[in-house]
């Protein structure tokens, strides 16, 4: 815990009265809702002290304290992954980082494959419900009590009211969205045909390698959580191409606008506490 508090003390130092109201955490090819930020500081993670430090070209690794939509939220620009050695810890440590600092939502992103025949590359898809096929977790080993609960609950890991808003916003502003379950598998190679239809036949909509790290943590210590993730490439019999990193980057650049209306039009809508 003494690492945390040294962490949360000196981006408090930093950011002196900005306190955020929500978190984001952008993924692969999707820090482009920055552009839409009133920027008040950036932060790069080699500075915060017990921070991990991306190593994903595509992950440009900072920390944004700003407004979007007129609301306070700290951006996190490049997340890291359990494929590139970290602990599960180190994975979920920004998360519990922007807990403490005092965010009330969090809002992740993400590139992954879709599973279902029913989507096409470049939909969105709104998280319902997730399974983690990570090897580890960030919950395993000593619980620290200060943060949650030994053993959590996981009824239900994405916020409902979120989710339902996500489907009024979809209607008004006209963007298509899906709705599924997501998978979270280690990588960092991607998967085989057969374990494809093994994902598809277990029970997902959607196949990548992040986000469910964070969100464990994250429902760990309370915090209602969003996830959408961007279909970069498609892996069911017949869609199925060699997955190419400038693809994937190149289908998480056209959903980018729909991805960022989504979030700004959630973080707009949501309701102001007394003392924002
Ligand atoms: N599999 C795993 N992760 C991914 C994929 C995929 O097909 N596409 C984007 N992230």
């Amino acid at each position: 815990m003494q690492q945390y508090f040294e962490t949360v003390a000196y981006l408090q130092n930093r950011a002196g009265e900005f306190m955020p109201e929500f978190g984001i955490i952008l993924g692969t090819g999707l820090g482009a809702l920055v552009n839409d930020l009133v920027i008040y500081d950036t932060i790069p993670y080699d500075e915060i002290p017990f921070f991990p430090v991306s190593t994903v070209e595509s992950h440009s690794g900072k920390l944004i304290l700003g407004e979007l939509a007129g609301r306070k939220v700290i951006v996190m620009q490049g997340r890291f992954h359990y494929y590139e050695g970290y602990t599960m810890e180190q994975v979920a440590y920004p998360v519990r980082i922007m807990k403490m600092l005092g965010i009330q939502k969090l809002f992740v992103s993400n590139a992954a494959g879709g599973l279902n025949p029913e989507y096409n590359t470049s939909d969105l898809m709104v998280i319902t419900d997730h399974i983690n096929l990570q090897p580890t977790n960030p919950l395993i080993g000593k619980n620290l009590d200060e943060l949650g609960p030994r053993f959590p609950d996981m009824s239900e890991p994405y916020d409902e009211e979120l989710i339902h808003l996500a489907k009024i916003i979809s209607k008004e502003e006209e963007i298509a969205l899906q709705f599924g379950v997501y998978v979270s598998v280690p990588g960092p190679m991607l998967e085989t045909k057969a374990e494809y239809r093994y994902l598809g036949l277990i029970g997902a909509d959607a196949v990548g390698m992040s986000t469910v790290p964070e969100i464990i943590a994250a429902r760990h210590m309370g915090l209602p959580c969003f996830a959408v993730s961007v279909i970069t490439d498609m892996c069911v019999p017949g869609k199925i191409k060699k997955v190419i990193l400038l693809d994937i980057l190149e289908a998480a650049a056209k959903a980018e606008p729909r991805m960022t209306l989504l979030i700004k039009s959630l973080i707009e809508r949501q309701p102001k506490t007394s003392n924002q």
